[in-house]
Parts: C-alpha cells; structure tokens; sequence
C-alpha cells in the first residue's frame, strides 16, 4: 500500500512523513517542488529508505500528477502542498493563487480520474485528505467562542481567502462527482523544522543571534496553538476514521497572545542559554502590524475528540520546551537554511 504526500518537504508535511513511517511500512510518495519553504535535509534520516519515494514536482503540472498516480496507485492523497506564510501573502498574493487554488484543483482533476477508474475496494477505500487552517474562519472577539466547523467561512488575508477557496473546491468536488474527500482545520503549528520566518522559531532564532524580536502591534493577538507532531496524529486519525466529506478541527485549546508567546520562548532559552548581556527579553521590539491582522484564533475541537477519540499529547509546556531545544541542538539546519546553502545542495542533487 502506498500514499501519496504533497508538500512532504515543508515544515508539516516532512514531519508528517517522518511520524508516518516511525509507525508504518506504508510507502510514502512525495510530491514537492521545492520552494524556498521546502528543504529536504528534514527527511535526510530516510536518505536510503525505499518507504520514501521523493519526487521534486509540482502540483500544477496534471500530467506529471497523472504519471505518479498511474505509476504509485496510492490508496490516498493527503495535500499539505502550499504557500503558507501570511506575510508573503501580503506581498506577493499570485503565487498563493496559484499553487492553493489553481494546484489543489489541479490535483482534486487529476485525483478524480485516478479514482474514477479503480474498482470495488480500491475505489470505496480511496481517501483525499486536504489539510488546512483555522484562518479560514476569519477574526474571533475576545468573548467569542472558538471555531467549529460551522462557523461561517470568512477570510481576511490573501493566504486564508486562497486557502477558503481550496476548502470549497475540495467540498464541490465530493458533492457534484463523489470524490471521497476529508478536510482538517488545524490551528497554528509549532515544532521542528518550523520555518523561522514563522512566529516562534523567528523569536528563537533572532534572540540566538542577538537580534530585535519584531511584535507586530500591541501582540496582543491570539493564536491557538498545537505541537506539529499532534497535528500529524490528527490527520492520521481522520484518516483512518473520518466520515467521508466531512470536516474537522484540530486544535490543542491552547489560546496564547503573541507577546506571551515571545516571553515563554525568552524565559526558556534564559534557562537553556543564558547570554551574559541579559534576558533575551531585552530584544522585544513592537514594530508597524501586520495590514488587516486577525485578532484572535481559536479552534474548537470537539468533534475529533468525540467522533475520533484524538486527543494531543503535548501540552504547550512540553512542546514549546522540545521546541526551543530542538533549535539549540540544531545550529547547522538553522545556518543552512538561513544562508539557502541547502537550496544550492537541491540543485546539485536534482539539476536545478
Ligand atoms: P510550508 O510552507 O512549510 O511547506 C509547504 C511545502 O509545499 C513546501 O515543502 C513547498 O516546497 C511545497 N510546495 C509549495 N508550492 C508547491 C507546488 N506548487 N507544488 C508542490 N509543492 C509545493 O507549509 P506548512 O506550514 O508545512 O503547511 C502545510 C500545510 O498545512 C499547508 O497547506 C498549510 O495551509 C496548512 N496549515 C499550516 C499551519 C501552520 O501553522 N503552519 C496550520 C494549519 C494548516
Ligand atoms: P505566523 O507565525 O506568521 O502565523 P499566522 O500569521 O499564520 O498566524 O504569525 C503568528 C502571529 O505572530 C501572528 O499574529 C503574527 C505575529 N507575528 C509577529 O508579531 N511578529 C513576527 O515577526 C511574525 C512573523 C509574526
């Protein structure tokens, strides 16, 4: 049996493959294109691992998807594949266009003539699994209750609209032609490999390098927020178990204000390693907002619990800590990624 992954180099995905064959012999297909969010030095423990099968593509391209899924005929697609960051977004809104909406319908068509073929078992088993976010939702006010998965759809930055679109396409495709989807709302990641052009491992790394920690505003805005590991147990979880066109959340109840959050990361490498000029505290710098910047988020994740019966298992005590020493232990990841030596290293091993 196999599945295919897309996105398996970025931040979640390449812990989702490296969680999925710590517990399975299942091969893994995955489909990335390696964009300066993607970096395959996260996979380098499964270099010679046949479970493996990393195929440098993108999504967009439905022929190069149609050979996979004809040579690979996986029971399942789980699509992590996107453009993630809020702030590029801002700057940039085509490239989330395009890969969100445009590659996710791209790999929704072709998933949806792989599927149309198989039969009996093969067909009533498939499962195409889209991950995404709680951003979809929109802004909560302080006294509201978290999101459900009836809370209205209402997107407020480039990246949450293009990834409400995903969402929709994902919904018509399971209601006009039956395609056997699943859909996960998950609230902001934390853990390993976390891009540090994301909140926390920002915060982690700048203070290492004795540099401003920019709060964007008053940081005053909430986030809710679930070690990486326990989003992949999630989407494993649905997986295996989730009604067919159904959507959950997956969300820790762990509602933090990002200045909180910038405290905790400074108090635990005060601890872990302490710089003689001070508390890392002293870097804190409040800088200009984030344009049209989401108050607060915050997930209600009941449904998984009951129906599924998953629960995390880091609290955010054990995770933040697992965290920031992850990034102590890992001076040359950050070094390398931070300089794009690994990107170069990609185009020496795959031709650019
Ligand atoms: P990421 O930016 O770290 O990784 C994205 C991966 O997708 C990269 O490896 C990149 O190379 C690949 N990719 C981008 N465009 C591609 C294309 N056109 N074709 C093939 N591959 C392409 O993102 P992440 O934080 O790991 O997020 C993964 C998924 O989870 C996304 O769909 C995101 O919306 C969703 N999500 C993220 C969070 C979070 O806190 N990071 C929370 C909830 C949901
Ligand atoms: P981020 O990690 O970019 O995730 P998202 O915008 O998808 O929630 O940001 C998390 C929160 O931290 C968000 O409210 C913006 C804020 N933030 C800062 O205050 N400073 C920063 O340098 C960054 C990157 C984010």
């Amino acid at each position: 049996m196999t599945i295919l992954v897309t996105g398996g180099a970025g931040f979640i995905g390449s812990n989702f493959v490296l969680d999925w064959l710590r517990g399975s012999d299942e091969t893994v297909v995955n489909l990335d294109a390696l964009t300066y969010a993607g970096n395959l030095e996260n996979l380098k423990s499964l270099d010679g691992d046949a479970r493996h099968v990393f195929v440098k593509g993108d999504i967009c391209d439905r022929a190069q998807v149609d050979a996979l899924l004809a040579t690979h005929r996986p029971r399942a697609i789980v699509h992590f594949a996107a453009e993630s960051h809020v702030d590029r977004s801002i700057h940039g809104p085509g490239a989330f266009m395009r890969t969100n909406v445009e590659g996710t319908f791209t790999l929704l068509e072709a998933a949806r003539a792989y599927w149309s073929q198989l039969q009996g078992d093969a067909k009533s088993s498939f499962r195409f699994h889209h991950v995404s976010t709680d951003e979809v939702y929109g802004s909560l006010k302080p006294q509201d209750p978290p999101f459900a998965e009836t809370h209205p759809y209402e997107p407020n930055s480039p990246y949450s609209a293009s990834k409400a679109s995903s969402d929709h396409l994902v919904r018509a495709w399971h209601h006009t032609y039956g395609l056997p989807v699943l859909t996960t709302n998950c609230s902001n990641n934390y853990g390993p490999y976390h891009f540090p052009e994301k909140l926390i491992p920002l915060m982690i790394v700048n203070a290492l390098a004795g540099k401003p920690l920019p709060v964007y505003g008053d940081g005053q805005q909430i986030r809710d927020w679930l070690y990486v590991t326990d989003h992949c147990s999630g989407i494993r979880a649905v997986l295996a178990g989730g009604r067919v066109g159904e959507t959950y959340n997956i969300g820790g109840w762990n509602e933090k204000a990002n200045i909180d959050i910038v405290r905790i990361v400074c108090a635990l490498l005060d601890e872990l390693r302490p710089d003689p000029a001070g508390p890392y505290s002293r870097l804190i710098s409040h800088v200009t907002d984030r344009p049209g910047h989401d108050r607060r988020y915050a997930i209600d994740a009941r449904k998984i619990a009951d129906e599924l019966g998953w629960r995390p298992a880091e609290t955010f005590e054990t995770g933040i800590r697992k965290t920031v020493q992850w990034y102590l232990d890992h001076p040359e990841w950050v070094a390398r990624v931070q300089s794009g030596a690994y990107r170069e290293w990609v185009d020496q091993q795959y031709g650019g």
